[in-house]
């Protein structure tokens, strides 16, 4: 029985092929079918799909087409998987070449795509798997080749793939005919273990990548360069009982949506935020999104708000809110298509209440290296833990990301290319971020640095000494690409102390938040800071120091910038505000210490990095001191190293403290291992484990280490096992403004967090930190 209905649906589809004006009249379900025909035209292919890479795409005069000839580009369905191939399934499609430098590499259908977790996102990002079109004048079909009939146009071919059940096996038929007339021009089968063909499935533009393996990983002006060829699609069809069908996996036209709620201690009362994010649409598109909230048992507008052009962002703020009660709310962004129909794109969330009368719970995350995408473990414990904040400290991105490379300029390429690596964020984490307010700040990979040093957003004065772009101030790409990136990030946080952009219009974001009776300060620690070309390290990079006998300490000339004046300002305005709050958090980047011996490999020994907030010292010092009345815990992160410390200034532990969280999926690795460096302790803590303990940093500044999850090196194949072991995880915080404390606690990541066992947590973890010790008034031994 199973065999008869993917027959007869391939037979119906076989119908639909012949002709692009055929009409389907057939009974039962209707295949799946792309919008394209009847889609504005644009960069963003649909919630249906997910393009490699997204800037080489556009909807174009009703299809989708290829803008590189650099192969291996995709359109995979994120709605149709195979996972019992044997029960048959058909794909049909129109294929036209549109350009063929050198040589065709051709185009069609790929299956069996999928990653060692056979994950439909991670699956995306496969290069490889069974093709099933054509190349360079002959039909196509995994290892097997047929002519094409003679006369053949390659500019107008239909394709359709039929699979059907044998046993353990499929046969897979493949035919191409004249996208015109239907008649056949060629047929081939094959069989193949049905195992083969689970996962996704995508159409490609150019089955070998031109130009070499590497080729693939260019970006399309470098590919565009080596030759190959480029293709069109059109109504792409996909039926069958092989596939799995989940119409919930969408990911577009609203992609996800981000907010944030705070006591302005004004007479706006708590204002609410949200920004609401797009794929990047079309001038004939709707620019709008409007919120909806649910009130009294039904729904009610809040209003529409534009779309950012750059962007893809509308935000949304709502003063006067009522924080005494959880709202659910409704995004909703009209789709108008060619044919003037509408189809509505919603998303929906939770407005939490407040938090009153029990402990703030916040995540805290940082660093997502996309070898471990989509971090499900990290995403699924953080939902188990049910926070009132989610905060992410930086690098939601980095310039790797789903492959293809990284356009720097001009700015709009360069937007559309960090786009579609954000999106990569968003889809890991939306559920999380949907019912929870988000705090979430960029830091250097987000503006495609390997460092910031941002030098009051002052422009990167290029050299080709250093192209990664990790040891000169300022910012290497467009400004306006920067503001870019700001808006995807911080939209929707609250207003910012003192909105005056910084040098070439870059804007800015530190402020504060006030909610479930804490204070947030928000800074920029990277956005002021003073370059590494400012000083002398004597290494072969300005940022680091290779002489272990280098004495760091010079590297302290007058001058220098960590937060800059207007962040001191405010925050020495905000360290005595205590309106509406009881406890107060500063959320940054990264530590205000060198808290870590080696750095890249295991045996990679540096004496300093500059990177960190350690450096410069004075400024520093200065910044700790402003905070001291604060008595505010530090949550930061970026170092791929979990840490807790402790700053001093004048002495030891007279500061507060600090919690530099695991990331998500550790890349570059770090280690803190003073012990076989013999470097000089004291005081080490009672718990007794290794590498803790009063010590002097690189830079000479004071640091009390009370825990540290130092990592081990990764070697696992599974992407979550590796990111285990790379000592990746999240950070969580309990802020009890009864009790006055901060309970810090410090997950793994393949563990499962609701289940209570020790073992979950970093080494040294949880700690409970009191408010006072944050000044000085020393409990932890
Ligand atoms: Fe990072």
């Amino acid at each position: 029985m199973d065999h008869l209905l993917p027959r007869r649906t391939a037979l119906k589809l076989l119908a639909t092929a012949v002709g692009a004006a055929a009409a389907t009249k057939s009974a039962g379900a209707a295949p799946a079918s792309d919008a394209w025909s009847r889609t504005h035209d644009r960069v963003f292919l649909g919630g249906d799909f997910w393009a490699n890479p997204m800037e080489d795409w556009r909807i174009a005069d009703g299809g989708a087409e290829c803008r590189s000839l650099g192969g291996n580009r995709s359109i995979h369905s994120l709605t149709h998987q195979l996972t019992h191939p044997a029960k048959g399934f058909s794909m049909s499609v129109q294929l036209s070449q549109l350009e063929v430098r050198g040589k065709d590499n051709g185009g069609g259908f790929r299956l069996g795509v999928r990653s060692e977790l056979n994950e439909y996102r991670s699956n995306c990002f496969v290069q490889q798997g069974l093709n099933a079109g054509v190349a360079d004048g002959n039909l196509v079909l995994g290892p097997k080749t047929a002519q094409l009939a003679a006369g053949a146009d390659p500019k107008l071919i239909a394709l359709v793939l039929t699979g059907v059940g044998r046993g353990d096996e499929v046969v897979l038929t493949l035919e191409a005919r004249t996208g015109e007339r239907g008649a056949s021009l060629g047929k081939l089968s094959h069989t193949v273990p049905a195992e083969t063909l689970l996962g996704n499935v995508a159409l490609v533009s150019g089955y070998a990548a031109a130009g070499g393996p590497g080729a693939a990983k260019k970006a399309a002006k470098a590919a565009n360069a080596a030759g190959g060829s480029r293709h069109r699609f059109t109504a792409w069809q996909l039926s069958g009982d092989a596939f799995t069908v989940s119409p919930a996996r969408r990911f577009g036209p609203l992609l996800w949506s981000m907010y944030s709620l705070s006591d302005s201690r004004t007479a706006e009362g708590f204002v609410m935020k949200m920004s609401a994010l797009t794929g990047p649409m079309g001038r004939a598109d709707s620019q709008v999104v409007e919120l909806h909230v649910q009130r009294d048992g039904s729904w009610r507008s809040l209003g529409e708000s534009k779309l950012d052009p750059d962007a893809w962002v509308a935000t949304f703020r709502i003063p006067r809110w009522d924080e005494k009660k959880d709202t659910a709310y409704k995004l909703v962004y009209r789709e108008k298509h060619r044919d003037g129909s509408v189809t509505p794109s919603e998303w929906t969330g939770t407005i939490l209440a407040n938090p009153a009368g029990r402990p703030l719970r916040l995540a805290a995350l940082t660093c997502q290296n996309d070898y471990g995408f989509p971090y499900e473990p990290v995403a699924r414990n953080v939902a188990k833990l049910k926070p009132d904040l989610v905060f992410f400290s930086g690098d939601q991105i980095y310039e790797s990301h789903g492959g293809f490379g990284i356009i720097r300029e001009p700015a709009e390429p360069a937007i559309l290319n960090y786009l579609r690596k954000f999106y990569q964020f968003g889809w890991a984490f939306r559920d999380v971020m949907r019912h929870a307010p988000t705090l979430c700040i960029p830091d250097d990979h987000d503006v495609f640095q390997g460092n910031i040093w941002g030098e009051g957003g002052a422009k990167m004065a290029i050299t080709a000494e250093d192209p990664g772009a990790s040891s000169k101030g300022g910012y290497i790409e467009p400004a306006r690409m920067v503001n870019a990136v700001h808006r995807t990030n911080v939209a929707h946080h609250p207003d910012p102390y003192d909105p005056t952009p910084s040098k070439q219009e870059i804007s800015v974001y530190y402020g504060d938040m006030v909610y479930g009776g804490v204070g947030f300060a928000i800074l920029a620690d990277r956005q002021w800071k003073s370059g590494p070309d400012r000083v002398q390290t004597g290494g072969p990079r300005r940022d680091h120091v290779v002489d272990p006998t280098f004495d760091c300490t010079k590297l302290d000339v007058p001058g220098l910038v960590l937060l800059g004046e207007r962040q001191e300002e405010f925050l020495k305005q905000w360290a005595q505000d205590w309106r509406g709050h009881t406890l107060k958090a500063v959320l940054s980047q990264t530590v205000f210490a060198a808290v870590a011996t080696h750095h890249g490999s295991y045996d990679g020994y540096l004496k300093a990095d500059l990177d960190s907030g350690s450096w410069p010292q004075t400024a520093r010092n200065r910044a700790v001191d402003i905070l001291r009345p604060a008595m505010a815990l530090h949550i930061n992160g970026d170092q791929h190293l979990a840490t807790l410390v402790q700053y001093g200034v004048a002495q030891q532990r007279d500061s507060m403290w600090s919690f530099c969280t695991p990331a998500i999926a550790a890349g570059y690795p770090r280690w803190w291992r003073p012990d076989e460096l013999k470097l000089p302790h004291g005081n080490r803590p009672r718990h007794g484990l290794a590498e803790t303990g009063e010590y002097v940093d690189a830079f000479g500044n004071k640091v009390y280490v009370y825990a540290v999850g130092n990592p081990a090196v990764g070697r696992a194949l599974n992407r979550y096992e590796r990111a285990h072991e790379k000592g990746s995880g999240f950070g969580f915080v309990l802020f009890d403004t009864v009790a006055k404390t901060y309970t810090v606690e410090s997950y793994r990541f393949l563990v499962d967090a609701a289940d209570g066992k020790a073992s979950n947590q970093f080494p040294g973890w949880p700690v409970t930190i009191r408010q006072a010790e944050n000044r000085g008034r020393n409990l932890l031994q």
